[in-house]
């Protein structure tokens, strides 16, 4: 079977290599790919963007299995084109992607679901929204309504940041439609993690926990970035929490959204917050995390064609997941003046042939390649994934590969699963 794979980073990479791992896939294409994928698929230069460029090219390649990466293809309505011009989509159709689309289509489908959840009001005017901070208890958050990069939430801790926060929404309109409906939330305090699972619209299917980091620099300081590493299983999110996870928040929404008409096929993200009352949802994605993925696609044992396959046609039900026991610590490298810009036609020393780095898996993300060599093309440009048997060692093992690399302006944290590898160190 043929699979064509939409997008152009690290996840991409991550599932266009479990791709071409399944004993099912003869070829496997990649719309647009980029240096690194174009390793392992044949890349054609269709922007993920152009809809009706996919939807022909589909028609020329007739893929088995058409997945979709990112969140924006997904909200414009690229599944719909695609499983209505005849062909099996892994990803949700417009209606489904709005739970990541729509922060209020969120909370409503929340709210009627019984979901916990931070508490909100939502405003489209910045008049009544400034007024509702003038009464808030800091910190509060500030949220645009649409889709803008994970750059679209603001913690403000004082009212002067709030009142910054709505002017940006709403008279500089820096997040253009997205943001001129804000919701105002509740700030939410405990740890972070994402769970991941598979769905068809009725079964689900939990994938292993992971542990992203957020923030550009070490310690969680500095602006928020689409993550900067991340790491695979979870110690605190034991199975029996993300099969209470999957309870209380994956099987409500899916239910709640098939009584309004609307099936949910794909990879459903929740991110949480672990507070002191229990696991409260910050938000939802409809796809796989960035870098998530890298640090979970390299322990699944399962073809992940096939489950995608399963999830696109609704038989996932009797499918069991089998897991590597190691551990997989992921680190991005990414260019200089990432998150606020991004630098390009760096040249990456360093790497392999193939893109490559021993004893790891390099995933591309912001890579081109330019006379023979690879360069930086975007923000985020690798992630490093290493698994061992220990935090403590796949971290060595990943930070080893990260030396090897060198681009002008390279940032990367130095404490990606620092956490985890001590704690481990402290119960032997
Ligand atoms: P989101 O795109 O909604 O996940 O927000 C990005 C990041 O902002 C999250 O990963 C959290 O770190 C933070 N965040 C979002 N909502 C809240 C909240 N209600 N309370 C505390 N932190 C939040
Ligand atoms: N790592 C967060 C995301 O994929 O949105």
């Amino acid at each position: 079977m043929r699979v064509l794979v939409i997008g152009s980073g690290g996840r991409e990479h991550a599932i266009v290599k479990k791709a071409v791992a399944s004993s099912l896939v003869s070829e496997v294409h990649c719309a647009p790919g980029n240096a690194g994928i174009s390793r392992q698929a044949v890349c054609h230069s269709v922007s993920d963007a152009d809809i009706e460029g996919i939807v022909g090219f589909a028609r020329k390649t007739r893929p088995g299995l058409v997945v979709v990466g990112p969140e924006a293809p997904l909200c414009a309505g690229l599944a719909d084109a695609v499983i209505d011009a005849g062909f099996t989509v892994f990803g949700p159709r417009r209606d489904a992607a709005m739970l990541e689309g729509s922060k209020r289509f969120a909370k409503e489908v929340m709210d009627a679901a019984g979901v916990p959840t931070a508490g909100y009001s939502r405003f489209s005017e910045y008049a009544a929204a400034a007024a509702h901070i003038e009464d808030s208890i800091f910190p509060v958050v500030i949220k645009a309504n649409g889709l803008a990069a994970g750059k679209g939430v603001i913690i403000a801790q004082q009212p002067e940041e709030a009142r910054d926060a709505l002017e940006r929404c709403f008279v500089e309109r820096s997040f253009g439609e997205a943001g001129l409906e804000v919701l105002v939330e509740e700030c939410l305090v405990g740890h972070e993690c994402s769970v991941l699972a598979l769905c068809d619209g009725d079964t689900i299917l939990p994938l292993e926990p992971a542990q992203d980091y957020k923030r550009i620099y070490d310690g969680n300081r500095g602006p928020n970035t689409g993550g900067m590493g991340c790491y695979s299983p979870v110690p605190r999110v034991p199975p029996q929490l993300v099969d209470e996870i999957i309870e209380m928040v994956h099987r409500p929404v899916v239910a709640e959204l098939k009584r309004r008409g609307i099936e949910f096929r794909g990879v459903l993200y929740a991110g949480l917050m672990l507070t002191e009352a229990g696991p409260k949802v910050l938000e939802f994605n409809v796809r796989f995390g960035d870098p998530e993925t890298q640090a979970i696609l390299p322990r699944l044992q399962s073809d992940l064609v096939e489950l995608m396959l399963a999830c696109a046609s609704g038989t996932l039900a009797g499918h069991n997941l089998s897991w590597r026991p190691e551990r997989c610590v992921t680190v991005i490298a990414a260019s200089a003046g990432y998150p606020l810009s991004s630098s390009k036609g760096d040249e990456i020393a360093g790497l392999d042939l193939d893109g490559g780095l021993p004893g790891v898996e390099v995933f591309h993300a912001g890579t081109a390649e330019a006379d023979g060599k690879f360069v930086t093309a975007g923000g985020r440009v690798l992630a490093i994934s290493a698994l061992d048997s220990t935090f403590r060692k796949a971290r060595q093992k990943a930070y080893g590969a990260v030396a090897r690399l060198h681009f002008d302006g390279m940032q990367f944290r130095s404490d990606i699963a620092a956490e985890p590898a001590a704690e481990e160190a402290v119960s032997r």
